[in-house]
């Protein structure tokens, strides 16, 4: 989400509105505002994309010279004009907007409903303007450093009341926020395009930073309440590279973003005693029983994504797992019932085929349980059962993060339902936690570990006519996902491979110099996937291996090979995919081509 406050002479609505704008990329299925008018409180808000709350304020002015606003990527509650920032008080006289998620919201709220507190929305927020009326005595500042006390997660705050119109507060912890200065004029959002064209004097707050505005000035208070002081600094980018936080394009931006998007999705559904728990699944124990078979369908990167899911609830479960393309299965004879559940996997949660694929099994029958991105989706509508990614807005077209904390998502429903049928012992589950628990650390290391062998390698295939990945197993289905990662973004025809398939056919397209980088993570197949790679090098290939560090062997058999960080067999393709995504990134760049809107294809396909 982004929010955006100002305190000053000018008409507040106007240059929130503009702040917002700049911040949709952030977050685009609700925006609202409030203002402080001649002491009241004035609130809009409304679902949809923010052009909603631009017609309607254009028609119905907001006045008032303080305000806050904020564009919504929903977590909590799914988008609808209740559940659209800003949340006020019961008496309405305070209003917040929220960049974060509240974890303990669930025992607040219980608590404030008991202290006579009406709730209105399904949101986290809304327990943060009624606990900071709750400490209210007086004095606003006070009131927030009171309630802020009690909340657990990450929050960006700004909060606004009519008992104070001269006076707007602003709370960071875990969620970014920045104070812009301008003349007698001050602005607070979550990113620095937000105000960047009225100011470029901006000072970066630091965690648990409180601060107070009014016209006059700021007073910034640290996590103990004492007051701070915080360097102001000048900012030099202009509003395009802002956006992408300095980063050249969204593409490498999201790539950045996976260790913590990977953390969000993993730490939040992990209890203090590492126990998986899966808020919007319903499953229970006979269910899991029940089934005869499984199901995961999707399109594109979500069906690679699918394809691992496959592998690893195969495993976990003990039962039949198939992995198909929506396109397909949507028109195939499946036999589908309901013993069967069907896994449907969409960043978007509106793919056409997958939405319809959905409806065929649910109409035949299955129960649904999907895995999504966007809060209140098509797809999430539709389904019995939820998991979401939480990996963020994901703006490039060309898919990363989504499929990254897919994998997550998966590797969690394996543990889960491995754990509630007992197909897995209490052992492996605690050891599976631990080790990905340390895996957004190793992302972390292996992009930056990543980064100049990645342009190496874009500079040795830029100019091939046609590439290929090979794998065996879990390398197999991340070999996939790398070859269309290279295909949309550098055009270069990519093929991956089953390597132990190739010899029926397609080793024929070897020749002098083709590239074939070879995917070797997977220790019990590790001896089989060199055989092939020798094959290929026999033919003239230019071979390129990817493996851990004890595998120094493979040095023998490939041109180059790059060494990645470890970690049990099953997660080996949450790192192997980063380095492949590097490698695709830098190609595109190489050659010229356009790295977050590549050519013919669509973030979303709503068509068949
Ligand atoms: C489009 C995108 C792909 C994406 C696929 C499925 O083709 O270009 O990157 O993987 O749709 O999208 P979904 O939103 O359902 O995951």
């Amino acid at each position: 989400c982004g929010i955006v406050g100002y305190i000053g002479q000018k008409e507040a609505s106007r240059i929130i509105l503009e702040g917002l704008e700049k911040l949709e990329y952030r977050g685009y299925d609700s925006s609202g505002m409030a203002t402080v008018h001649q002491n009241s409180l004035l609130t809009r808000k409304f679902k949809g994309r923010l052009t909603e709350l631009i017609q309607n304020i254009d028609e119905k002015p907001l006045f008032g010279q303080t305000g806050i606003g904020h564009t919504r990527w929903a977590t909590h509650g799914e988008p609808s004009d209740i559940n659209s920032h800003p949340h006020t008080n019961n008496q309405n006289t305070l209003a917040v907007v929220h960049n974060g998620i509240i974890e303990n919201y669930l025992p607040l709220k219980n608590d404030l409903i008991e202290e006579g507190y009406t709730f209105v929305s399904e949101t986290d927020t809304e327990v943060i303007s009624h606990l900071i009326d709750y400490y209210y005595t007086g004095d606003l500042l006070s009131a927030v450093q009171a309630a802020t006390q009690r909340l657990k997660g990450a929050y960006a705050l700004a909060i606004t009341s009519s008992l104070h119109p001269d006076e707007l507060i602003a709370v960071r912890y875990e969620s970014p926020l920045i104070l812009g200065i301008g003349e007698d004029e001050y602005y607070i959002a979550s990113d620095i395009p937000a105000f960047l064209s009225r100011t470029r004097k901006v000072i970066y707050l630091e965690n648990g930073d409180t601060v107070r505005l009014t016209n006059e000035g700021y007073e910034i208070f640290d996590s103990s309440h004492l007051i701070a002081h915080r360097d102001i600094q000048e900012v030099k980018w202009d509003v395009d590279s802002a956006t992408k936080e300095g980063y050249d394009h969204f593409m490498l931006k999201e790539i950045y973003q996976q260790p913590e998007a990977v953390r969000n999705t993993l730490n939040r559904r992990l209890d203090e005693n590492g126990e998986v728990y899966l808020e919007g699944v319903h499953l229970t124990k006979e269910m899991i029983e029940s089934f005869n078979k499984i199901y995961i369908v999707a399109c594109g990167t979500a069906y690679h994504a699918g394809l691992i899911g496959k592998s690893v609830l195969e495993k976990a479960l003990k039962i039949t797992v198939i992995a198909d393309v929506a396109s397909e299965f949507r028109y195939n004879d499946n036999l589908i019932d309901e013993q069967t559940l069907v896994i449907v996997v969409s960043q978007s949660g509106e793919t056409a085929d997958t939405l319809a694929s959905l409806r065929e099994a649910k109409a035949k029958g299955a129960r649904i349980l999907s895995i999504t991105n966007v809060v209140g989706s098509a797809v999430a509508r539709e389904s019995d059962d939820l998991l979401y990614t939480w990996a963020g807005p994901e703006i490039a077209v060309a898919s990363t993060k989504a499929y990254t904390t897919q994998l997550i998502a998966f590797y969690m429903l394996a543990l889960y339902f491995g754990k509630l049928k007992g197909s897995l012992d209490a052992h492996s589950y605690k050891e599976h936690v631990i080790e990905l628990q340390s895996i957004d650390d190793s992302i972390e290391d292996t992009i930056s570990q990543s980064m100049e062998i990645a342009k190496e390698i874009a500079e040795e295939i830029k100019e091939a006519p046609s590439l290929f990945y090979l794998g065996r197993g879990l390398d197999y289905y991340t070999a996939l996902e790398a070859s269309l990662k290279l295909k949309e973004l550098s055009y270069i025809h990519a093929e991956a491979f089953a390597a132990g398939e190739l010899k029926h056919g397609t080793i024929a397209l070897i020749e002098e110099g083709t590239p074939v980088i070879t995917l070797a993570t997977q220790d019990d197949i590790y001896e089989k996937t060199v055989s092939n790679i020798k094959s290929v090098k026999a033919r003239g290939a230019y071979a390129i291996g990817i493996t851990t560090h004890k595998h120094k062997d493979m040095e023998q058999v490939c041109d180059k090979v790059i060494y990645i960080n470890t970690t049990t067999s099953t997660y080996m393709p949450l790192i192997s995919v980063i380095l492949t995504q590097l490698i695709a990134y830098y190609t595109s760049i190489a050659k010229g081509n356009d790295v977050d809107k590549p050519r013919n294809l669509a973030k979303s396909v709503t068509v068949e």
